[in-house]
């Protein structure tokens, strides 16, 4: 496993296995890596000759009264992960070599990053997808795997590969959940103990109502997960929708896949989790 720290270096390395044939993987990720960015991984080490895992905590997607400064990082531990899944590149860039001094370019996807996360966090998607392109450029790949999890940013990334003719084909990957239900993500570090156990009542909202969406009308589903998270001690919603699985449009009574997206705060944490439903007869 090599840890490159140099964007040319990088992208000369990505160039080099793309000439001689290999299957490129790139996991992007900001590090405090758990089991959800390790299943990334491995089904990158099936799928992929090469892998390429980013290590970047972006300014560009934090608004400025967000957690940039004091998001998780533990390189340390994130390498051994690397290591143990076979990662063949470590990429980690300083914030100088990816956005040099002039950086005037930002890429964005009209629409759907307006719903759901975009209104709470205006600069975020435009600051994911200008740097997901610039990752897309500088690794060459084939294939980039990206959580279901965040699944506004999966459908984002997924409609800017096809606008933008890039060459790498996005593969969505199931959340990864503790036994709890709670899905993991980095920012679970922040939780003390009460607020973990009260996390745990967001899954199991979504899956409470997993069961309605068979019988019941969306404005039903929808005003039952509110009441069920506003139940939740010390808890703040910013918004629980269902929305079409294809394109993040507002679902209505004839959608066949949806998604039950939900954004809450526990606390001083934001926490972010979904649920795929498709109407029976349907893929
Ligand atoms: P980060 O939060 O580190 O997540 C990196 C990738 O891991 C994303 O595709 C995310 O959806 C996935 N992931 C996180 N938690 C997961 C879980 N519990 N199960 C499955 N996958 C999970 O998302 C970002 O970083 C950034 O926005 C990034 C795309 C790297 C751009 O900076």
């Amino acid at each position: 496993m090599r840890v490159i720290k140099s964007v040319l270096q990088m992208q000369k390395i990505s160039l080099k296995h793309l000439k001689d044939g290999d299957e490129i993987g790139l996991v992007p990720t900001m590090g405090a890596l758990h089991k959800g960015h390790a299943s990334l991984l491995s089904k990158s080490e099936k799928d992929d000759d090469v892998t390429i895992v980013s290590i970047f905590v972006n300014p560009i997607q934090f608004g400025p009264n967000e957690d940039y400064l004091k998001y998780p990082r533990s390189v340390k531990q994130d390498l051994e992960i690397c290591r143990k899944n076979h990662v063949d590149y470590v990429f980690m860039p300083s914030v100088e070599d990816m956005f040099s001094q002039g950086h005037k370019t930002f890429a964005e996807v009209k629409v759907m990053q307006d719903i759901l996360c975009g209104p709470f966090r205006p600069v975020h998607f435009r600051g994911v997808v200008t740097l997901v392109s610039k990752l897309f450029n500088i690794s060459y790949a084939d294939r980039a795997y990206f959580g279901m999890k965040d699944f506004q940013q999966l459908k984002i990334v997924e409609r800017m590969a096809k606008d933008l003719n890039f060459r790498t084909k996005i593969v969505p990957c199931p959340t990864v959940r503790e036994r709890s239900g709670l899905a993991l993500s980095s920012r679970n570090t922040y939780l003390s103990d009460d607020e973990k156990n009260v996390s745990l009542n967001i899954s199991k909202a979504l899956k409470e109502v997993q069961q309605d969406f068979k019988t019941k009308n969306l404005n039903f589903i929808k005003k039952n997960i509110l009441n069920k998270l506003k139940k939740i001690p010390n808890s703040k919603i910013d918004y629980a929708e269902v929305v079409s699985f294809n394109d993040l449009s507002i679902a209505d009574k004839n959608t066949k896949k949806v998604v039950f997206a939900v954004a809450v705060w526990i606390g001083k944490t934001r926490l972010i989790d979904n649920i795929v439903m498709t109407r029976r007869g349907e893929k």
